[in-house]
C-alpha cells in the first residue's frame, strides 16, 4: 500500500483537492522548473514511452494526468488519430491547450478535465493509455489503476513513467542530495508555491517502485507487467497490458 503524502501538512482537505490546488498554482512555472530539476532528462524518458506506444500502432490514446500536455504532444508522432489528455487541474490543462494550439494540434489532441479515479469513458475504449509522473499523485492509486484497466481495450498497452529510487547506494546518495536538498531549494526560490517541491520530492521517495508497483498492477488485473529502470533508477517505465 502506497504511503499517503499530501502537499499541505496542515490542511484537512482531501489529497485530491490539495493536489489540484497545488498544480493550479504552479501550472505556469511547471514546464520551466521541471526541465531545470530533471536536467532535461525527462524529455528522453517521455520519448522512450512514445517509442513503446508507437510499436503497438494505436488508433486512439488516453494520456492521464497529462498536465501541460508534453507527453500528449510527443505521442502525435505515433500517428494515432485521436489523443485525449485528461487532468484534474484546469490550470495545467490551460497551459497545455495553448501549446497544442500553437502547434496546430487541436485536431488530434483534446484536453479534458477529469479524475483518473472516475474516468468519463466507456469500458474498452483506448488502444493505449499513458501516465507520466501522475500515478503518485492519485489519492487512491488502486482505484485509478482499476479505472485505467476498465477503459483500456483488450490487448491494449498501458505505460507508466514515474519517479523511483536508485538501488545502488552511491547513486542513492546522489539522489537523496538532489531530492532532499536541491529540489526543495529550487522550489523555495523560484516556485509560487513554497511547499510544492517538498511534496513532489517526498512523494517521489515514498512511492512504491519496481517489483512493488509491478505487483500492484498485477493485483489490479494487468498482464505482461514489466519495469524498465531509467538513468540509474531515478525514474522507471512500466509497461502492462489487458487480457
Ligand atoms: C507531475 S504532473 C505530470 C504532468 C505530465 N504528465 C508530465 O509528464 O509533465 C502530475 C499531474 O497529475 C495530475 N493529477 C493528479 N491527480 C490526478 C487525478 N486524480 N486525475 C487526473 N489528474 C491528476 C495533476 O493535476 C498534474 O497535472
Amino acid at each position: 500500500m502506497a504511503e499517503k503524502v499530501n502537499p499541505y501538512k496542515d490542511s484537512d482537505a482531501s489529497k485530491k483537492k490539495q493536489v489540484t490546488q497545488m498544480f493550479d498554482t504552479i501550472s505556469n512555472e511547471y514546464d520551466g522548473l521541471n526541465r531545470v530539476i530533471s536536467f532535461g532528462i525527462d524529455v528522453k524518458w517521455r520519448n522512450k514511452v512514445v517509442e513503446m506506444v508507437a510499436k503497438t500502432k494505436p488508433e486512439n490514446i488516453l494520456d492521464i494526468a497529462t498536465g501541460t500536455g508534453d507527453l500528449a504532444i510527443s505521442l502525435t508522432s505515433t500517428n494515432a488519430k485521436e489523443i485525449i489528455g485528461l487532468d484534474i487541474s484546469d490550470g495545467m490543462l490551460e497551459v497545455g491547450r495553448k501549446k497544442i494550439n500553437s502547434k496546430n494540434l487541436d485536431g488530434i489532441i483534446s484536453m479534458v478535465i477529469g479524475d483518473s479515479e472516475d474516468l468519463p469513458f466507456e469500458d474498452n475504449t483506448f488502444d493505449a493509455i499513458t501516465v507520466a509522473f501522475g500515478v503518485r499523485n492519485f489519492e487512491h492509486l488502486e482505484k485509478g489503476l482499476a479505472e485505467i484497466l476498465r477503459v483500456l481495450k483488450p490487448n491494449g498497452i498501458f505505460v507508466i513513467l514515474e519517479t523511483s529510487v536508485p538501488t545502488n547506494p552511491i547513486y542513492k546518495a546522489g539522489y537523496n542530495v538532489h531530492t532532499k536538498l536541491i529540489m526543495p531549494t529550487i522550489g523555495k526560490l523560484f516556485s509560487k508555491d513554497k511547499v510544492a517541491y517538498n511534496y513532489l520530492s517526498e512523494s517521489a521517495s515514498l512511492f512504491p517502485y519496481g517489483e512493488a508497483l509491478n505487483n500492484i498492477l498485477r493485483k489490479i488485473g494487468f498482464i505482461n507487467v514489466i519495469d524498465l529502470p531509467q538513468t540509474m533508477g531515478v525514474a522507471t517505465i512500466y509497461s502492462a497490458s489487458k487480457a
